[in-house]
């Protein structure tokens, strides 16, 4: 069984595999795999309700969008398209565009990295070395540092919002027992890791408002979920509070103050969880403009880079006469050079075309590389991961 530091954690998709990563109960996999599926749908389509409430482009349905809307979104998506087809990156600044590419691709781009982490098997053993970096903490271990991911080229804080989902379900599904009172409680106690992520991306200014947006809810739904999970001692500590303060009228605009404030200062805590800074994965690292990058790359624990490398392709690739010999240059091979041991990057995109020069590169700085699975990965119907991904692992 895969634990972290303390041995009470389990990583639930380990527990319904064998020692070489088949699924030996399968009746469980496909338990985990509905209950997860289900987990991350209600979430996502919270924050995306909520962005809907925000903003007003949303408020139409797709009947009823905007004529200005509808512009929008084809301009965009013929101008992602060709980002693509030449391998050279789209202009990513009109506030209408960005709003209508988050509602459309947040689902689906979220999913995609949730879906590879939460898969088990033989050919993503590196995805499953990622997902535990996110299981839980016991109270005891609760003073270890955060997940550290760089999600390059995240536009709208995709892979935050994927990571945060990820996280909490790996607490939620934590091992439980009855206590005396037959209240379903943790076998211990637990808090969900902590994840900082930094979104860095050519247009990191123009998404920032709707990267808080959709971290707003993610950090609204976390308070929740803190809330739901007071002890009974607490609960009943509040309701003590409650009648003392019922007898003391003055004294319960002061303790409502205060819990709002504190509520205010946990909810700022989750956002600041995302910032975004400007890179460009075409110069190098040690280019003045990757600086932010470079301060993290040897940090971090995690890297993302959905669906960006391609439409840089032309940028990136360094040619060599043999293609099997191309290599990739930009920021990545400082990326490859910098970061620590232990450290993994997914990609996921539109093709596989890059992946022969990038994992080769990985080679020449001691990563351990694999292509994504032949077949896409499902947690059940209308639950896959990407038909594009691979994966690198610095030894
Ligand atoms: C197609 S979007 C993908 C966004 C998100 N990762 C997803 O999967 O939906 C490409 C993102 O990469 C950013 N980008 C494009 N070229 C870039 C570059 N050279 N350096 C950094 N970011 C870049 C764009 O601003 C945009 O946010």
């Amino acid at each position: 069984m895969a634990t972290n530091s303390s041995a009470n954690i389990v990583d639930p998709v380990a527990l319904c595999e064998d020692s070489k990563g088949r699924a030996f109960s399968k009746r469980a996999a496909m338990d985990l795999n509905q209950a997860s599926g289900e987990y991350f749908n209600r979430k996502v389509k919270s924050i995306i309700q909520h962005l809907e409430d925000t903003r007003s482009y949303c408020n139409a349905d797709n009947k009823s969008k905007s004529k200005s809307s509808k512009d929008a979104a084809a301009s965009m998506y013929h101008r992602l398209w060709e980002a693509v087809r030449h391998g050279s990156p789209a202009n990513f600044t009109n506030q209408d565009e960005l709003l209508v590419y988050t509602v459309d691709r947040l689902p689906g781009r979220c999913r995609y990295l949730y879906a590879l982490l939460m898969a088990g098997g033989p050919e993503l053993e590196i995805c499953s070395r990622a997902r535990r970096l996110f299981l839980p903490t016991t109270l005891e271990d609760r003073q270890q540092s955060p997940v550290k991911v760089c999600s390059v080229g995240g536009g709208p804080g995709i892979d935050h919002i994927a990571l945060s989902v990820l996280r909490s379900f790996l607490a939620e599904v934590q091992p439980r027992q009855e206590n005396e009172e037959t209240a379903v409680i943790p076998v211990v106690s637990i808090t969900a890791r902590e994840v900082e992520t930094i979104v860095f991306d050519l247009y990191a200014e123009d998404w920032l408002p709707i990267i808080r947006v959709v971290t707003a809810e993610e950090a609204e739904s976390q308070g929740q979920r803190r809330g739901e999970g007071k002890t009974e001692e607490a609960e009943e500590a509040e309701e003590v509070e409650e009648k003392e303060v019922e007898e003391k009228e003055k004294e319960v605009v002061v303790v409502e103050e205060e819990e709002k404030e504190k509520e205010r200062e946990e909810h700022n805590q989750e956002q600041k969880k995302v910032t975004a800074e400007y890179c460009n994965i075409c110069e190098p690292l040690t280019a003045p403009c990757n600086a932010a990058l470079a301060r993290s790359a040897s940090e971090a624990d995690l890297f993302v880079f959905q669906f960006v490398l391609h439409e840089n392709a032309s940028h990136l690739v360094v040619k060599e006469k043999e293609v099997e010999e191309n290599r990739v240059g930009g920021c990545m091979v400082g990326i490859l050079q910098d970061a620590k041991a232990g450290a993994i990057i997914i990609c996921t995109d539109a093709s596989h075309h890059l992946w022969p020069a990038l994992l080769a590169t990985g080679c020449d700085y001691g990563w351990s590389v694999a292509s994504g699975p032949k077949t896409r990965v499902s947690l059940g119907s209308n639950f896959t991961g990407p038909k594009w991904c691979c994966f690198l692992e610095k030894q």
